[in-house]
């Protein structure tokens, strides 16, 4: 029989992102993944956040990636110009679905029609949208799926909000404490619209072609195994980031800056401190903390005579101590930086973090130790997988009355970490974590196998 060799149209992806920082990170990395791969991207976020990430992204990004905006209803200020984050969701999902009709009839009339939308799990309505135009809608988690998990079973009514155990327990999940579970049940008068969209990422998910999470299946296999006996679409594709800290296979895979906030070049500064000797500290790019634990934190990286570098960002600079000098023998406290290249510094020996997703996932990817100060969202869930699943960190205790962490406490964590033989087991846990999610994300690797199989259902369509 004579073979014919059949030409594969090359699909078009319209990646969605809700514009936060922690949700446009990842999905730019994996845009980034699709193009090596041989897809074609648009990515997209909202017209305010787009036009101000500090880059203009659009002059940075591999040529095959394009950018667009869609509506929020809040075009010229944002978040800040709805006046609350609760009130900004209602806008969004009442004018964001139009929008997003708008923009796919204007890439097709422009002979540029999308064939598959990958939508922020936060932006449900995008599925519906994805379903009257008549192609794939693969929905993209960008938290951990333990968290995820967690919310499906608030869903469930297996976890009745307010909470009022004190020890839950879920399938294929460690025993969790109150602590240990997301803020939003604990606000959820205040912050209900928030709870309802957590929730809300499973109201149309069995519609989903495809359920994309930015985990690692060596990372959570129970959960993951149970989770896709639930959706058998289900898939784990991270880390999603740049694979210039991981397998470097992806050509030109920069760091791209796809930031609101500006880099300052801490890397000179790194380059003369000796190996595993900084404590790198960062609370990523929503949390905010009162002045008493940015004092607290400020006094223990002082007097822990470790050097230190320390991400204050701008909003937050009032609130350091008067007298904290922001450049001294032994620290540096900047705005922003690279984190994923500060983290894949020698110098560097552990992090002091918030715990955001994207956050630990770069730390365990780089094998580098936590020290977690959760605060909001899903940071305590983290943390407890941080501390005691994957044993890579430790927890630093929060002072009951204040409801913040101590400098005391916080130095304890530190010695704890850089001196003692339980820090030396921890780092080399993290090495191994890395070693496994390096694995995980070459070539033939579980997150490469999964993105291959999305890839390939996309080239057959
Ligand atoms: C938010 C939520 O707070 C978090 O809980 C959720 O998991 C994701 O969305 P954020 O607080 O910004 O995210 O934290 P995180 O998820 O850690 O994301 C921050 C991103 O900004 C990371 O990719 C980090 O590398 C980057 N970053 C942070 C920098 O590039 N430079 C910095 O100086 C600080």
């Amino acid at each position: 029989m004579e073979e014919k060799s059949i030409a594969r149209k090359q699909p078009h992806c319209l990646v969605l992102s809700h514009p936060f920082q922690g949700h446009i990170n990842p999905m730019l990395q994996f845009s980034k993944l699709l193009v090596h791969e041989g897809v074609k991207v648009t990515l997209a976020s909202t017209r305010f956040y787009i036009n101000n990430l500090h880059i203009n992204i659009n002059n940075n990004l591999p040529p095959s990636i394009s950018l667009e905006s869609i509506s929020d209803g809040c075009d010229n200020g944002g978040i800040p110009e709805a006046g609350s984050y609760n009130a900004y969701l209602q806008r969004f999902w009442l004018v964001g679905p139009q929008s997003l009709v708008d923009l796919l009839e204007k890439l097709a009339k422009l002979g540029n029609p999308i064939d598959c939308i990958i939508y922020d799990s936060f932006l449900p309505w995008a599925l519906d949208v994805a379903k009257r135009f008549g192609i794939v809608g693969a929905s993209y988690f960008t938290q951990h799926v333990a968290v995820n998990n967690i919310y499906y079973h608030v869903l469930l009514g297996r976890i009745k909000v307010p909470l009022i155990e004190d020890e839950i327990s879920l399938p294929s999940m460690p025993k969790l404490q109150l602590c240990d579970m997301p803020s939003f049940f604990f606000t959820y008068e205040e912050d209900g619209p928030v709870l309802d969209m957590l929730l809300g990422q499973f109201s149309n998910i069995d519609k989903a072609d495809w359920v994309l999470c930015n985990s690692i299946y060596e990372l959570d296999e129970e959960v993951v195994d149970w989770t896709t006996k639930i959706w058998p679409n289900f898939r784990t594709i991270g880390p999603n980031i740049p694979s210039k800290f991981l397998d470097k296979r992806v050509k030109d895979d920069e760091d791209y800056d796809a930031t609101q906030f500006k880099s300052e070049d801490c890397i000179e500064w790194l380059q003369d401190k000796p190996k595993g000797s900084v404590i790198y500290v960062s609370f990523g790019s929503t949390v905010p903390f009162d002045e008493e634990q940015m004092r607290e934190i400020a006094y223990a990286l002082r007097n822990s005579n470790k050097h230190f570098l320390w991400v204050v960002r701008a909003s937050e600079e009032t609130k350091l101590p008067k007298d904290f000098e922001k450049k001294s023998e032994k620290g540096l406290v900047v705005t922003w930086c690279s984190q994923v290249k500060v983290l894949a510094h020698e110098a560097i020996a552990c992090f002091v973090t918030h715990c955001g997703w994207n956050s630990v996932l770069e730390t365990l990817s780089l094998g580098v130790p936590t020290i977690a100060i959760p605060k909001w969202s899903d940071q305590s869930t983290n943390a407890k997988y941080v501390e005691d699943v994957w044993k890579v960190g430790i927890r630093a205790p929060i002072d009951d009355e204040k409801k913040i962490v101590r400098g005391e406490a916080l130095n304890n964590c530190i010695k704890e970490m850089m001196e003692s033989e339980k820090g030396k087991e921890i780092k080399r846990n993290a090495n191994k974590w890395r070693t496994l999610i390096t694995g995980a994300a070459s070539e033939g690797g579980s997150s490469h196998k999964n993105v291959l199989e999305f890839v390939n259902s996309l080239f057959s369509l």
